[in-house]
């Protein structure tokens, strides 16, 4: 499948990172943009930087139109925003499209594509709220960067990993290891 993956400046670089693997690793194509404010996240939150696997294609900048996903023409899986700065998130719910991710997101929601979006921010404001359901009226899918723990998660990486399959299996991508609900009642119930 064909997807993009954009990175902006809200806290959760581990997201992107466990995401771009498990995307890499199930041999999808992947187009990876990053914000200027992601960079900075990234340098702050990866020791080491993002590591970008191979066969990932990675678009410099983020402020050329002459991307092939800047265009309904070119067929698209999904795109998926994580993590997504309230910012960024605004600007994607008032159609502003002036940079790459921007126009992305704007084509995925024109085209009535799949559009993930991985907000982080505490608390809301009314603002970010208002936007969340704007963003929700166009037909973004809102996936929070809120992980569970009800499966008892013992690293960062089985945190993390508890928001990225929510992310796969809203892409259409399932992960097959991810754990599942168990139906039976739990003790005490
Ligand atoms: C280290 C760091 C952490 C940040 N964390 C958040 C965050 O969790 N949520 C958020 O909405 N903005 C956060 N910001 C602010 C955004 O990066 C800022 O609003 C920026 O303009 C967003 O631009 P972008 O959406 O184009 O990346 C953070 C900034 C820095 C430098």
């Amino acid at each position: 499948m064909r997807f993009v993956l954009a990175a902006t400046g809200a806290s959760g670089a581990i997201y992107l990172q466990r995401l771009l693997d498990r995307l890499a690793a199930g041999g999808h194509e992947v187009h990876l943009l990053l914000s200027k404010y992601a960079r900075v996240v990234v340098a702050e939150e990866l020791p080491g930087g993002l590591r970008v696997p191979p066969g990932i294609k990675e678009w410099r900048g983020d402020a050329s139109m002459h991307v092939p996903f800047a265009s309904g023409s070119a067929r698209f899986d999904g795109m998926a925003v994580v993590p997504c700065s309230m910012g960024t998130l605004a600007r994607i719910a008032h159609g502003t499209s002036e940079t790459t991710i921007l126009r992305a997101a704007d084509v995925f929601l024109k085209e009535r594509r799949r559009l993930v979006l991985v907000p982080r921010e505490s608390p809301f404001s009314l603002i970010h709220a208002r936007n969340l359901v704007a963003a929700l009226e166009v037909g973004a899918i809102v996936v929070p960067a809120m992980p569970a723990f009800y499966h008892r998660p013992q690293t960062v990486e089985e945190v993390a990993d508890t928001v990225v399959f929510r992310v796969l299996d809203h892409l259409g991508v399932p992960a097959e290891d991810a754990p599942k609900w168990q139906e039976a009642p739990a003790a005490g119930e």
